[in-house]
C-alpha cells in the first residue's frame, strides 16, 4: 500500500510529514512518488489565512475524483486544518475520509484500519519521543526543537491549531542534529514557533544553540522563529562567537507602528526592535535580517502604514514576507471593529511587497564583487552546468560546478545579482 503527502504551510509542518512518513513506514506503508499512484492521500494543511485553506480544500475537491477510479482510495486532512475544523471537514461533503490533529499522528495507523474517523485532541505534552523524521531533503535538514505557541499574538490562529509551548530533550535534539550531519545534512534548521522561548530543564535556547555549535559532522546551523520580546543579548552573544551559527536571523517586525503592535499583543515597540537590530548588528555586520509584516491589521490608519513603511526603510531588511491581513475566527482581531477594507489591505500589500523588492535589490548588489561561501544543495534552475545554494547570510547563489560539489561548500565570487539570486564565478 502507497500513500503520498502534500504539504503546506511552514517549516513546522515540512517537518510534522517527516514524522508522519516515519510513522507510516513502520506500519507497512510505502511512499508513492505521484497522487495517482497512491492509495492514501494526505494533505497536511495549514490555516493561517484564508487563502492558505482555499488553496488545499480546492487540491482536495480536484483530487476527490480519483475515488472514482480507484475504489478504496481514502484521503486524509492533517495540521493545522484537522485540528480547527476537522469536524466540519467530515461533516461536508468533501470527499475526506479521516482528519488527523498536530499531536495524534502516532494515531493514524488506527485511524487508516477504521472506516473514517477523527483523532484532533491537542495533546499538550506529544513531543514524539523516539520518533525519528525521515528527512526528505538530501542536504538540508529541519529539526523540530520546541512545539505549540503561547504568545497569542491577536491575529494569528497558531496558538489555537498548534497548543501551549513544549519543548524537546536537549540531548535528542543534540543527536538528531549529529546525525543530520553524519548523513549528509550539513545545513541544519532549528525550528519552534517561538524558538527563543525554548527551555528544557536548565537548558535556555542560546545554551541548546551553543552546545549544537560544537558538533562537527554539520557545517552549518540556523534557527526559526525568533521573536522580538524573547532576543536576549546571550543569545547574540552565541550567534556573535558561534563556529556553524549561520548570519541570519528571521526576526518578525509585523509593523512599524506602536498601536498597531499593542493591539497585535506583540509585546515590543518599534523603538525596541530597532534597539535590537543595532545590538545585532554591532555584533555581526554582515548579519543579514529578514522579517513578516503585516499590512492592513485592524484599525491601521493611512499613518500608521506609513510607520511600516518608514521602518522597513529605516532598517533595510534583506527580505520581508509581507502578508495582507486575514481575519481568523475565534482571534481577538477578528472581531475588532475597523476591520481594514480589503482593496487597501491589497493596495498596502502591493505597496511594501514592491518596497522590499528595491531593497532587496540593493542589498544583493552590494555583494558584486565579494568572495562568499555557498552551501551547495543542487543544480541550479537554469542550467545543467551550474549549481545552487544559500550562503551563510541566506541568500541564494549560483555557481558553475557539478554532482561532486553537492553538499560541500565553495567559495566564490559575486558578478551579478538579481533581488533573489547571487550570480557567481
Ligand atoms: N511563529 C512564527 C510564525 C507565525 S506564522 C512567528 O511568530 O513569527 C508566519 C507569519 O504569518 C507571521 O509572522 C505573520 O506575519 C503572518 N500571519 C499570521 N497570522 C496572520 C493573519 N491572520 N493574517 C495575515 N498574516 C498572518
Ligand atoms: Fe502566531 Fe505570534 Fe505565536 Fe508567531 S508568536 S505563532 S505570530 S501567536
Ligand atoms: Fe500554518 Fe500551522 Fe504553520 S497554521 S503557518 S502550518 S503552524
Amino acid at each position: 500500500m502507497k500513500f503520498y503527502i502534500e504539504t503546506y504551510g511552514c517549516q513546522m509542518n515540512v517537518s510534522d510529514s517527516e514524522l508522519v512518513r516515519s510513522v507510516l513506514a513502520a506500519a507497512g506503508w510505502e511512499e508513492a512518488s505521484a497522487p495517482d499512484e497512491a492509495d492514501l492521500l494526505l494533505f497536511n494543511t495549514c490555516s493561517v489565512r484564508q487563502h492558505a485553506e482555499d488553496r488545499v480544500l480546492g487540491r482536495i475537491s480536484n483530487e476527490k475524483r480519483r475515488k472514482l477510479e480507484r475504489p478504496g482510495l481514502k484521503i486524509g486532512v492533517l495540521g493545522c486544518m484537522a485540528q480547527r475544523m476537522g469536524k466540519r471537514l467530515l461533516e461536508e461533503d468533501t470527499g475526506i475520509d479521516f482528519v488527523a490533529g498536530v499531536d495524534q499522528y502516532r494515531d493514524l495507523p488506527r485511524l487508516l484500519a477504521s472506516e473514517s474517523g477523527i483523532s484532533n485532541e491537542l495533546d499538550p505534552l506529544q513531543i514524539y519521543p523516539g520518533l525519528q523524521p525521515r528527512h526528505q531533503d538530501k542536504s538540508c535538514a529541519f529539526v523540530t526543537v520546541m512545539r505549540g505557541c503561547d504568545n497569542f499574538c491577536s491575529y494569528c490562529i497558531v496558538p489555537y491549531v498548534r497548543g501551549r509551548e513544549r519543548s524537546l530533550p536537549a540531548d535528542d535534539i543534540y543527536n538528531e542534529v549529529r546525525r543530520c550531519g553524519e548523513e549528509g545534512r550539513k545545513d541544519v534548521t532549528l525550528l519552534g514557533q517561538n524558538v527563543n522561548s525554548y527551555r528544557y530543564g536548565d537548558t535556555g535556547f542560546p545554551q541548546l544553540l551553543s552546545r549544537l555549535d560544537g558538533i562537527d559532522s554539520i557545517y552549518r546551523l540556523r534557527f526559526i522563529t525568533s521573536h522580538p520580546k524573547d532576543l536576549s543579548d546571550g543569545l547574540i552573544d552565541v550567534m556573535a562567537g558561534g563556529k556553524r551559527i549561520c548570519r541570519h536571523i528571521h526576526l518578525p517586525l509585523q509593523s512599524g507602528d506602536d498601536t498597531v503592535l499593542r493591539a497585535m499583543n506583540r509585546n515590543y515597540t518599534y523603538e525596541h526592535y530597532r534597539g535590537l537590530v543595532e545590538k545585532l548588528r554591532k555584533a555581526m555586520p554582515d548579519i543579514a535580517i529578514t522579517t513578516d509584516i503585516i499590512a492592513g491589521f485592524p484599525g491601521e490608519t493611512d499613518t500608521m502604514f506609513d510607520n511600516t513603511v518608514a521602518a522597513m526603510r529605516d532598517i533595510g531588511f534583506d527580505y520581508s514576507f509581507c502578508f495582507k491581513y486575514s481575519p481568523r475566527e475565534g482571534t481577538v482581531a477578528a472581531s475588532l471593529p475597523d476591520q481594514v477594507p480589503e482593496e487597501i489591505r491589497l493596495k498596502r500589500l502591493q505597496k511594501i511587497v514592491e518596497l522590499q523588492r528595491e531593497i532587496t535589490l540593493e542589498k544583493f548588489k552590494a555583494q558584486i564583487g565579494t568572495e562568499i561561501e555557498v552551501y551547495v544543495e543542487g543544480w541550479s534552475r537554469k542550467s545543467n552546468r551550474q549549481v545552487s545554494g544559500k550562503t551563510s547570510d541566506y541568500k541564494i547563489a549560483v555557481l558553475s560546478g557539478g554532482e561532486k560539489d553537492m553538499g560541500t561548500l565553495k567559495r566564490a565570487r559575486v558578478v551579478r545579482a538579481t533581488a533573489g539570486t547571487l550570480i557567481c564565478e
